[in-house]
């Protein structure tokens, strides 16, 4: 059935897992958003970062900046980083799995390619026969081959902007980030206290607001001015995006429940 009510949400890796500690998993608050998910009984498809799995590997063998000979045993790099990515995945599917719920790992970077202009989808019609069969559909920040024979790194983001773009039969109806911070905050007059989080923004103010940056030590696929770009083109599609607090209980549940929360809502 054409233009299926469908939502997309990614979890952030620094939501998932704690940044300063390579390959480490927060548990708990993996358990309870699974949880929260299920609880919905609504149709969607799952992203997730890279968090303390995918960039500090993707940092150490420059795999966002593309194929480069200095770089010592880069390839290798590349293959290490995807399947850093792929254990990282693979516990986010037995989370469910564990519950009885059906999901199902899409592997992202067999999924798209790029040439030197843009991004290809290799993988939508697999996508839909998964939503098809009620069946939730899980991608992940990876590594991104280029058919110039190159690479790069693919974000949650990004996937995010291709599925907007290049999904057929579904509609997406709202795409939700969830972070470890209530959403975007606006910088106060004089000092951090005075930051105020900006709860509805539209499309037109987005470029002219002066926001806080996020935290961006081992950041491969930039920070807040990175998200803002992805929200810039995700909006073209004229969906509109929540960023929320993955870390506070009921939060996902709500916001894809569409309840009122306490988060900031970009509008198109
Ligand atoms: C990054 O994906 C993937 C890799 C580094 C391989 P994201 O950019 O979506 O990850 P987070 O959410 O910032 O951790």
């Amino acid at each position: 059935m054409v233009g299926q009510k469908l939502y997309i949400l990614k979890l952030g890796g620094s939501l998932l897992t704690d940044k300063q500690k390579p390959e480490s998993i927060r548990y708990e608050i993996l358990t309870r958003i699974t949880q929260e998910i299920i609880n919905t009984k609504e149709k969607l498809i799952l992203i997730h970062g890279g968090g303390s799995f995918g960039h500090p590997l993707a940092k150490k063998y420059k795999i966002f900046d593309g194929l480069d000979r200095k770089v010592v045993d880069q390839t290798l790099g590349l293959s290490r980083t995807h399947y850093a990515m792929n254990k990282f995945n693979s516990l986010i599917i037995k989370s469910f799995l564990d519950n009885n719920f059906p999901v199902l790992p899409i592997q992202t970077s067999s999924s798209f390619i790029q040439d030197s202009r843009q991004t290809f989808s290799q993988a939508i019609n697999i996508i839909e026969a998964t939503l098809d069969l009620d069946i939730m559909p899980i991608l992940y920040g990876d590594i991104l081959l280029s058919m110039d024979g190159s690479f790069s790194i693919i974000s949650g983001d990004q996937i995010i902007f291709l599925l907007c773009r290049d999904l057929k039969n579904y509609k997406v109806s709202k795409v939700i980030f969830a972070m470890d911070v209530d959403g975007i905050y606006i910088k106060g007059k004089k000092n951090e206290k005075d930051h105020k989080l900006a709860e509805i923004i539209h499309k037109k103010e987005l470029n002219d607001l002066e926001l806080v940056k996020m935290d961006r030590k081992i950041d491969v696929t930039g920070g807040i001015e990175g998200k803002i770009k992805a929200i810039e083109t995700i909006l073209e599609f004229e969906i509109p995006i929540q960023l929320i607090n993955g870390l506070k209980e009921g939060y996902i549940y709500n916001s894809l429940k569409n309840y009122s929360i306490n988060c900031t809502t970009i509008l198109p």
